[in-house]
């Protein structure tokens, strides 16, 4: 059975779309069940619209405080029976309320190897600090920003001319490959989770693994098609 997936998103959505996409495709083994945007006007409205993917505007500004938006927030998860949470440039903090109603079930991208540069401007604090290898992670979500245990995550050079877009672009692309690979892991079944150190199952029948070119890296390796 497919595992029934939904989206929260606040921007422009390049994540969602790709989970759109490989989905129609058939690559992932997953149900798209809604996409909530808390940004009216969000790229991602639009996108999901497009897809045929059920789509609803909670606009943060309209609830008196965090908890309350959150609870309209599960209300609509719970009534879409959404089993993963996968948060795609979604730019708010979760409420520890809402976590414990799907535990281990909620999931982020971030655009820096965490630990290092968490927060709203990973990729351009990397820049600034003049890292030599940037990238992104996949990770569980918990009560810390940017802190659960971690999936799977890549890496990029970062080329002494690189201004952000540049380097944004380079990590966009591999956040395009390694989320949809982590939310296929998940639909599998396969990630294992032990203290903060998350496993990853062997496949029932073999997968071959994507070998790097040289000009990123992910661990574990990507497997095809991703
Ligand atoms: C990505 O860079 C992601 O890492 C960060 O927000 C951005 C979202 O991009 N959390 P998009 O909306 O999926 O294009």
């Amino acid at each position: 059975m497919s595992l029934r997936v939904a989206i929260l998103a606040s921007g422009s959505g390049s994540n969602a779309q790709r989970l759109f996409d490989l989905s129609r495709a058939g690559v992932l083994a997953i149900d798209l069940v809604l996409l909530i945007c808390n940004r009216p006007g969000a790229r991602a409205l639009e996108r999901a619209e497009r897809a045929g993917v059920p789509s609803l505007m909670l606009d943060h500004t309209k609830e008196a405080d965090r908890e309350r938006y959150d609870r309209s927030l599960l209300a609509a998860l719970q009534e879409a029976r959404a089993e993963l949470i996968v948060m795609a440039g979604y730019m708010r903090l979760v409420t520890p309320f809402f976590l414990n109603s799907f535990p281990g079930q909620v999931v982020n991208i971030h655009p820096a190897l965490l630990p290092s540069f968490p927060g709203v401007r990973g990729a351009a604090d990397a820049l600034e600090y003049g890292v030599r290898l940037a990238g992104c992670t996949v990770h569980f979500v918990d009560e810390i920003m940017d802190h659960g245990p971690v999936i799977i995550q890549a890496a990029v050079p970062v080329h002494p001319d690189d201004g952000l877009d540049a380097l944004q672009t380079r990590i966009h692309t591999l956040e395009h490959r390694i989320y949809p690979q982590a939310v296929q892991w998940l639909a599998e079944k396969r990630v294992q989770l032990e203290g903060r150190r998350a496993r990853i199952l062997p496949a029932a029948t073999a997968r071959r693994a994507v070998t790097p070119d040289g000009t990123w890296f992910a661990w574990p390796p990507l497997e095809e098609p991703f």
